[in-house]
């Protein structure tokens, strides 16, 4: 990268323990739009599933490695798109991009990372910020031992991933009433997803978030109506919980993720299907977000993430605003944050570069 700046610029990871909540606007569904297994975008709520609730003993012993020679993967295809299907959904929704529509735009993983920072011990991150119209871009970019990691998975570590989306299948279907049929293959690659629009203090934030089911009895309209008044449900599996040890992590790094996911997108409630070593669901339990931070007191405090990621945006528009070059939408903002270090460090490559994220088609279809 020989156009990279020298400028490095960085911000204190520390909050106060007593720091108060900042002011965080419920957060609207704004548009919604679908992925099919190829991550091939249509503006319409065709993956949308809903939750199938099993009868009293049902779903115990639910093996959740039926049927798992027949899944679909979709790692690499993920991994490349960046936020170009978030950009599809930004064009459809037909909300003009400016400053008063959103400050930020980016995925509800991203926000989640910058969130659970203060509390994280395991994995860093890097995250690539271009400036296009007035709104600041943020794009995951994946590390170098993202990608080690990702690329070294063995076969046992991508059926422990598997184990989840299998989980989802048994759980939810796409007519209301009618059971699921596991015998399908998992496509592990389709999503539905919401554009939610909020306000974190005095910035406005524009998110894409998969959603894993909507409970209702009756099927939704493919219209956004519909939407803003459905209920959504989360997913997860996790490992049963043997000894105080686990229930310690199960609370300090589970639940934190699982609050900061979910609150992020209003979602009200949880169901964790706790699972055996082999992937036989032992039982099913349910988690009011609300509640989670109760559960977590010890370990971690709400306002804290809050704060963070009020304090990490504010850094990002300070940076990005006082460069000359910000209005380059292929220049990119580079920040980057790792475990037991106490800063976020950020440095800019000005123009095209390798780092540049936002698609040609993005920014000549959008009109001055
Ligand atoms: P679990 O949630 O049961 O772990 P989500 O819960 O966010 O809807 O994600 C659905 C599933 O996708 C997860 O199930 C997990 O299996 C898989 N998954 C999510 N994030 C992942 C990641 N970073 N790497 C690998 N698999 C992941
Ligand atoms: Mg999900
Ligand atoms: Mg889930």
């Amino acid at each position: 990268m020989n156009n990279a700046s020298s400028n490095k610029t960085r911000m204190r990871v520390w909050v106060k323990p007593t720091a108060n909540f900042p002011p965080f606007a419920q957060p609207m569904v704004v548009s919604y739009f679908s992925l099919d297994q190829d991550r091939k975008f249509t503006a319409d709520n065709s993956q949308l599933r809903y939750m199938y609730l099993p009868r009293a003993a049902e779903g115990l012993g639910w093996d959740l490695s039926h049927g798992l020679e027949k899944v679909q993967r979709a790692d690499h295809s993920k991994s490349v798109e960046k936020i170009d299907n978030l950009l599809r959904g930004l064009l459809s929704s037909g909300l003009s991009i400016n400053q008063e529509v959103a400050s930020f735009m980016c995925l509800r993983g991203l926000l989640t990372k910058v969130m659970t920072t203060p509390y994280e011990q395991n994995q860093g991150w890097e995250i690539l910020v271009s400036k296009f119209r007035g709104v600041l871009f943020m794009c995951a970019q994946e590390t170098p031992e993202q990608r080690r990691e990702r690329m070294s998975r063995d076969d046992a570590q991508k059926r422990f991933c598997s184990w989840g989306f299998k989980f989802e299948q048994y759980m939810t279907t796409d007519q209301p009433g009618c059971p699921p049929d596991i015998e399908m293959p998992v496509k592990e690659g389709e999503e539905f997803c919401c554009l939610f629009r909020t306000k974190l203090n005095d910035r406005r934030l524009l998110y894409g978030a998969e959603m894993d089911a909507v409970t209702s009895d009756v099927p939704l309209e493919d219209c956004l109506e519909d939407l803003m008044l459905a209920e959504f449900i989360e997913l997860k599996t996790s490992r049963k919980i043997d000894c105080v040890r686990q229930e310690r992590n199960f609370k300090r790094f589970k639940l934190l993720n699982w609050w900061a996911q979910n609150f992020l997108v209003n979602v009200g409630n949880i169901i964790c299907g706790f699972r055996d070593d082999r992937g036989i669901i032992k039982n099913l339990a349910f988690y009011k977000v609300d509640e989670i931070p109760k559960l977590a007191k010890d370990f971690w405090i709400p306002a804290v993430c809050m704060t963070f990621l009020d304090q990490f945006l504010t850094f990002v528009q300070r940076t990005v605003w006082e460069c000359p070059h910000s209005n380059d939408p292929y220049t990119v903002w580079r920040f980057r944050w790792e475990p037991g270090v106490h800063y976020v460090t950020g440095d800019v490559v000005n123009g095209r570069s390798q780092l540049s994220f936002l698609p040609e088609w993005f920014v000549s279809s959008v009109v001055a």
